[in-house]
């Protein structure tokens, strides 16, 4: 009976409405669609007048029987938007337009899907070119609009607001909600899986600060994607990317399926990915499964796991006798005693510990153990053993990582698991304090290799560490008066080799070739008695601060290891002196090499030199596990080797100081010409400020001497060389004396509104540079001199656009306007004030660099009488 009823429908349906026709642009009510009734068409029913995108009634691949109301762009055939994703239905199902809006129905009529009731009848849909569905009543106000509502994909043009998000697909051939998201909020954007933050936009090097504002959308355009923030006008953050050329190139930002954002790009009848993150595949949460072990080389298990035979994806524990916990329903209570932890092993982390805070610190490894069992929802825990810290794992596990900074890592993850015969507890003895007896306890059955290529690796590491043990002086055979100081009270890891002061004065002949000094006392040449040749650094200017806080700084630098900074080799105390022992130098510092009488640099040379120098700050603000703010970046801390390699020095010696130091010294640190307007107005010193001095760096490579020049006229007036800028070398001498001195920084900004790039470049090289390399330094060099220390790039930034992954973006001249006041100074001699009656704090400064210090201080005074003359900008 049924059936028969069934097929007169199917018949009359058949009959009377099977359709060919595809509407263009505008629908009214009445209108009834279903794959079935346009199955002419393959399901499709309404275009858009220019026919740029489709709304359809269609199943995600041909031999799929769900179906969805879909708007698809036309050329690509790429699905951009689902209204029923969650509640698909047949090929017969029913999308419906009525004049109380859009419903769609199963196959027994039911609704599954539909648009809010609206206060007006629905008077007409469209279709629009831009790809957006909108209501509309009878005086054409748009009572809705599928552009507010995404899911997965926005397309060009399409504002996506803040507080939306757009959820991932299950699969390729099932549009439900997946497990990862785009959020956007008021300050970045992020991804999650399961609730959990796996990547930031605001993290990404290729994103680039603009303003303060909140944001108030995201908007894909022809030149990237953009947050616009909360004035409508201005962009936020911009991420730029190749600018789309031709008419029917088409640009659309989504969240794939397995978690990455990206942006894709139609181009020539085919799709070019644009953007896609995170850049490491491998932070893609899931990416191997539950506790799957994610490498450049693909999915394995970590020693003590192995492939999970249910599902062949992920892993599981190989010892028969311990389970994971089921998921937690909340009651769930176990004794502690029933929970065992398993280690993931060294150098293997999770995702979630680089987002969120620890649960707890300082507390030790069975507090945060102990937390981990009272909590069901905690799957396990990591546990830094530097910084005391217990991160907890909850809710879902995803895949394990390796550490992206071995040395730095010291955090140790480790797997909550139930002993299925509680009674062996004891026998086990799976806990979490005895560690290095696990790996052996728990031999893999599978993933033998991976075991015998952990061991080998292992086997190397202790090797090295006796090597290492063989150098380093056993503390209780020296009770010299360098240990006078109880040093061994302190047990911190990772210190460096310590050296004793005997070798030191052997290995500099007392102290006898000095090689420089910087701001923390005097730096000598020296050779060790294995014939390594090293810089010895002789600290004098140290605040009083405790040995525990100066052997934690030391031991964090010792363990900083990147081709673009001075490896520290050891460290020596001997009563107040501290001597630090680093790798030396041939060609010595920058500014030698840049001001001084040699030949001059070559632009390829220089242009290294900046992306070298880029690298290494770059990795001191992001790429270790402690954000390290330099401070004093300038030539004279930019060492080259025989390459002309950069390795920059005397980083994270500015937390040496004591806070009561630091407040007094930071108005008056670091050296004319490089001191960002920061360290004047109070505002907070940030890895901005070392982008700051970068910039003033970036411009003495370009023009070839210091930024502050040396001012012909004024000297021929005053005999006595101004104290504005530590003479340093003949720079002076070298180049022509310009007809009228000025601030470098000033003449960039205004050669750079004039785009007279070359006019800027070192004379010496005159004819070897085009204005285009010119221009990309000047230009990256201006944005990093921004006054606003937020709306400077991030040295990742620099790194990018100099390197040519980022287009170079535009120096904003109403961020710049500051260096006129600046610029000022050189062209006043009257301003040049006499050193009297300013008091320093005792013991701060190192001689050497006191009167610069001085002049600097002076100088703020100045910056602010000047703005304070010219009343509020
Ligand atoms: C649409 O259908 C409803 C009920 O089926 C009917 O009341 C209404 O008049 C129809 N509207 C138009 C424009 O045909
Ligand atoms: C609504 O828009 C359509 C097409 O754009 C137009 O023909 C119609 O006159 C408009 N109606 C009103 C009330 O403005
Ligand atoms: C993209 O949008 C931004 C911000 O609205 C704008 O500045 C830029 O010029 C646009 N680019 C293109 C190619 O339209
Ligand atoms: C529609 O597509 C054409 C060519 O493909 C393009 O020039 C036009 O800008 C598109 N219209 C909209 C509103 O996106
Ligand atoms: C943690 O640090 C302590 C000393 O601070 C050390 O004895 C212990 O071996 C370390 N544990 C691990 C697993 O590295
Ligand atoms: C239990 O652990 C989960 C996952 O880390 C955490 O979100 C939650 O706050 C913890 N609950 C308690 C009571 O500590």
């Amino acid at each position: 009976m049924a059936a028969v009823a069934a097929v007169l429908l199917l018949l009359s349906s058949l009959t009377i409405t099977l359709s060919t026709t595809i509407y263009s642009g505008t629908i009214s009510p009445n209108f009834t669609a279903s794959h079935f009734l346009f199955i002419e068409n393959s399901g499709d029913f309404l275009r858009s007048v220019n026919r740029n995108y489709t709304a359809a009634i269609k199943n995600p691949q041909p031999s799929s029987s769900s179906f969805y109301l879909v708007v698809y762009h036309s050329a690509s055939h790429t699905v951009v938007w689902t209204a029923n994703r969650n509640t698909p239905i047949s090929s017969s199902g029913q999308f419906r337009l009525s004049a109380t809006g859009i419903s769609i129905h199963d196959d027994s009529e039911d609704s599954v899907w539909s648009t809010p009731e609206f206060s007006s009848t629905v008077a007409s849909l469209q279709l629009l070119d831009s790809g957006n569905i909108i209501l509309l009543d009878r005086f054409n106000t748009t009572l809705w609009q599928s552009f507010d509502f995404p899911t997965d994909t926005i397309v060009s043009g399409q504002r996506f607001l803040v507080g939306k998000s757009l959820i991932a697909y299950s699969s390729p051939s099932d549009y439900s909600d997946g497990e990862y998201t785009f959020m956007l909020t008021s300050t970045t954007g992020m991804l999650q899986w399961q609730g959990l933050t796996y990547y930031e936009l605001s993290m990404d090097s290729r994103s680039i600060q603009n303003s303060a504002q909140f944001v108030s959308y995201l908007m894909v355009n022809g030149s990237g994607f953009n947050l616009i923030g909360e004035s409508g006008s201005e962009i936020v953050t911009k991420v730029l990317m190749p600018p789309v050329v031709s008419d029917s190139d088409y640009r659309i930002l989504k969240i794939s399926n397995d978690g990455y954002l990206v942006v894709l790009r139609y181009t020539n009848n085919n799709w070019v990915t644009d953007f896609a993150s995170p850049v490491d595949r491998c932070r893609s949460p899931s990416r191997c499964g539950k506790l799957g072990l994610c490498s450049s080389g693909g999915c394995s298990c970590p020693p003590g796991y192995h492939i999970d035979p249910k599902t062949n994806f992920g892993c599981s524990l190989s010892d028969n006798s311990l389970s994971l916990p089921e998921s937690c329903n909340g009651d769930e209570t176990r004794p502690p005693e029933d929970y065992v932890y398993v280690p993931i092993g060294k150098g293997l982390m999770y995702f979630s510990i680089y987002f969120t805070n620890p649960a707890r610190n300082n507390v030790g490894l069975s507090t945060c153990e102990a937390l981990c069992s009272s909590n069901c929802s905690c799957l396990g825990f990591y546990y830094g053993n530097r910084s005391e810290s217990c991160y907890l794992i909850g809710n879902h596990l995803g895949s394990i990582i390796l550490s992206s900074n071995k040395e730095e890592d010291d955090k140790l993850g480790f797997i909550k698991a139930i002993s299925l015969s509680s009674s062996s507890n004891n026998q086990n003895g799976t806990t979490a304090s005895d560690f290095p007896v696990i790996g052996l306890v728990l031999l893999p059955v599978s993933g033998v290799l991976l075991i015998s290529i952990v061991a080998i690796w292992m086997c190397i590491r202790t090797q090295k560490n006796r090597k290492k043990n063989k150098m380093k002086p056993i503390p209780k055979k020296f009770v010299d008066d360098s240990y006078s100081d109880d040093t061994e009270k302190f047990l911190i890891a990772g210190l460096p080799v310590r050296f004793k002061h005997e070798d030191l004065v052997h290995a500099t002949m007392n102290f006898s070739t000095p090689i420089g000094s910087g701001g923390f006392g005097k730096v000598y040449k020296g050779v060790l008695r294995d014939k390594t040749v090293v810089a010895v650094k002789k600290i004098t200017a140290l605040g009083s601060q405790g040995m525990k806080e100066f052997f934690t700084e030391i031991a964090i630098i010792g363990n900083i290891h990147h081709v673009n900074l001075v490896k520290l080799k050891g460290f020596c105390t001997h009563v107040r002196d501290r001597f630090l022992v680093y790798e030396y130098m041939s060609r010595g510092s920058l500014d030698r090499t840049l001001f001084g009488t040699g030949p001059a640099l070559e632009w390829k040379d220089r242009f290294e030199i900046a992306v070298g120098t880029a690298r290494g700050l770059a990795y001191l603000h992001s790429g270790c596990e402690q954000k390290i703010i330099h401070c004093d970046v300038k030539p004279e801390n930019i060492l080259l080797n025989d390459d002309l390699q950069v390795k920059i020095s005397d980083f994270g010696l500015a937390k040496l100081l004591s806070p009561e130091q630091s407040g007094l010294f930071t108005t008056m640190r670091g050296t004319r010409g490089y001191l960002a307007p920061e360290w004047l107005t109070n505002e907070a010193i940030s890895d901005k400020t070392d982008v700051y001095s970068y910039g003033m760096v970036l411009l003495e490579l370009i023009q070839g001497r210091k930024n502050c020049g040396h001012a012909p006229i004024l000297s021929f007036e005053n005999p006595t060389p101004s104290t504005e800028c530590p003479s340093s070398g003949s720079s002076g001498l070298l180049n022509p004396p310009r007809a009228r001195s000025i601030y470098f920084p000033l003449q960039a900004l205004e050669m750079h509104e004039e785009g007279r790039y070359l006019d800027l470049v070192d004379p010496r090289l005159s004819g070897r540079v085009t204005k285009h390399e010119a221009e990309k330094l000047v230009k990256v060099a201006l944005c990093c001199l921004h006054e606003n220390p937020s709306l400077r790039p991030t040295m990742a930034n620099v790194v990018t656009m100099l390197e040519g992954t980022l287009p170079v973006v535009e120096p904003r001249l109403d961020l710049l306007g500051f260096l006129r006041f600046y610029g000022r100074r050189f062209t006043e001699p009257s301003m040049v004030a006499t050193v009297t009656g300013v008091e320093t704090p005792s013991g701060v400064m190192a001689p050497a660099t006191e009167s610069s210090s001085m002049s600097v201080f002076l100088d703020s005074v100045s910056y602010t009488l000047s703005q304070q003359v010219s009343g509020p900008r």
